[in-house]
């Protein structure tokens, strides 16, 4: 079979068997598939899409590129979450750490940021000494003794996924349905858990920017997830704008860390005790979601989310003075304010804007293997529905280059639409799908 009939054939939009997709999947996962082949190949995806069946072959092929852990020897029900990605959704960080402190199992994959959402393997590696790789047995031990753990994609856990997210990233081939579905579906059912709560994604800062959209594609993963025994909810969730205020791998992590000690912003707190309400339900842990509301606030007000959250950070070699002194990681040199150029209230604020503009600052990847700035971003100090007067500060960026500050003070002045009179921001929580 070779490469080039298979990415003419997929042009073609002709439907692809299942040995045809092992055959470019494992291939390039091997090196004998070139980037240049599986590029086109992707990209011929983008445009044709796939059909049901292929979209589950492609995720069943991408899952057993490595090993599909079997965890229930740890606990019979292991928790996971996914966001399909957005801009400053540094959910996981909060809602891992705080549903493991509820005795819940989390054992989850993640991926690197991609485009211009971020990604919490990139975040996590703003923590000094942070360990993402981690071997199966690793896992499966950490999550043994601490119930929790995280991972990235490596040589064990679907490579697959590693590899094709790496280019995916490069080659403006993110924007799928089927791509996006297996490569999510793909690191949940390799790691194991089976208690999955999928956060959908929808508007200007989501790869599926119409609501329509997002819930094709939630409908997509949670039938692969049943398809194989798995526990599936998925929350349709609002990305019009970013999720609170810090945009940008370190300053996340320091927001994430004052979320988990009850004094995050108000959006991203509520957005995290959604999604955590919805693990325990599905974890059994919790027979109704307001039960598992009001456990998740005891705990947190206990300081048992943010004792799991340093747990956490020590057993995968990470500094443990980041929990208590956040400010002692890395920091960027030069912090300017952006002025609002008019007096309004904020009618909208384009969050594939801002998430582009952290990418100018060195937050995020242009070309493939880049390596980021861990310290630069952003902090928003007024949201959409505001009121702001001339000259006020809209946000702080954080940067370490002058030219590149330039440029993404340019490219946010034009993220954000004012009106005069009062707006009502788009609902958090949009629709869930069980
Ligand atoms: N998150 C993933 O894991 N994969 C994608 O393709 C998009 C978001």
């Amino acid at each position: 079979m070779h490469a080039v009939d298979i990415i003419r054939k997929k042009r073609q939009g002709a439907e692809l068997s299942r040995a045809e997709i092992e055959s470019m999947v494992l291939g390039f996962t091997r090196g004998d598939v070139p980037d240049y082949q599986m590029s086109a190949w992707l990209m011929a995806i983008v445009w044709r899409g796939m059909s049901q069946q292929e979209t589950i072959d492609l995720t069943m092929t991408m899952a057993h590129s490595g090993d599909v852990l079997d965890l229930s020897s740890i606990s019979p029900l292991v928790a996971d979450k996914h966001s399909t990605g957005g801009v400053g959704d540094k959910t996981t960080l909060v809602v891992a750490p705080w549903v493991a402190s509820m005795g819940l199992p989390v054992g989850k994959m993640s991926g690197r940021g991609l485009g211009f959402s971020g990604g919490t393997l990139d975040k996590l590696e703003s923590i000094p000494g942070f360990n993402v790789n981690l071997t199966r047995e690793q896992f499966m031990d950490q999550l043994r003794r601490l119930d929790i753990v995280l991972a990235g994609q490596s040589a064990d856990l679907a490579p697959a996924d590693g590899r094709m997210y790496a280019l995916r990233d490069v080659t403006a081939t993110v924007e799928s349905l089927p791509l996006i579905a297996s490569s999510v579906m793909s690191k949940k059912i390799a790691a194991g858990a089976n208690a999955i709560v999928l956060d959908v994604k929808t508007g200007s800062g989501a790869f599926m920017q119409t609501e329509e959209e997002a819930v094709a594609l939630a409908e997509t993963m949670v039938r692969i997830g049943a398809g194989v025994g798995r526990r599936m909810t998925a929350v349709i969730s609002d990305m019009e704008q970013p999720l609170g205020q810090a945009v940008g791998n370190s300053l996340e992590v320091t927001e994430a860390i004052a979320t988990l000690r009850g004094f995050g912003p108000p959006d991203l707190a509520e957005h995290c005790l959604v999604i955590a309400a919805e693990m325990l339900l599905l974890g059994g842990r919790c027979s109704t979601l307001e039960a598992a509301r009001a456990a998740l606030r005891r705990a947190m007000h206990r300081g048992k989310a943010v004792s799991k959250f340093r747990e956490w950070v020590v057993a995968q070699g990470g500094d443990e003075e980041v929990v208590d002194r956040p400010q002692s990681m890395p920091r960027a040199r030069l912090r300017v304010d952006l002025p609002a150029p008019c007096s309004g209230y904020i009618g909208a604020l384009n969050a594939m804007d801002v998430g582009l503009a952290a990418v100018a600052l060195g937050a995020g990847r242009q070309k493939k293997g880049e390596t980021i700035d861990h310290s630069v971003g952003l902090v928003l100090k007024k949201k959409v529905g505001e009121r702001v007067e001339a000259s006020e500060p809209l946000l702080t960026l954080h940067a370490n280059d002058e030219g590149r500050l330039a440029e993404a003070q340019e490219m946010l002045l034009g993220a954000y639409r004012w009106s005069d009179v009062p707006v009502i921001p788009a609902p958090l929580i949009r629709r869930v799908i069980r």
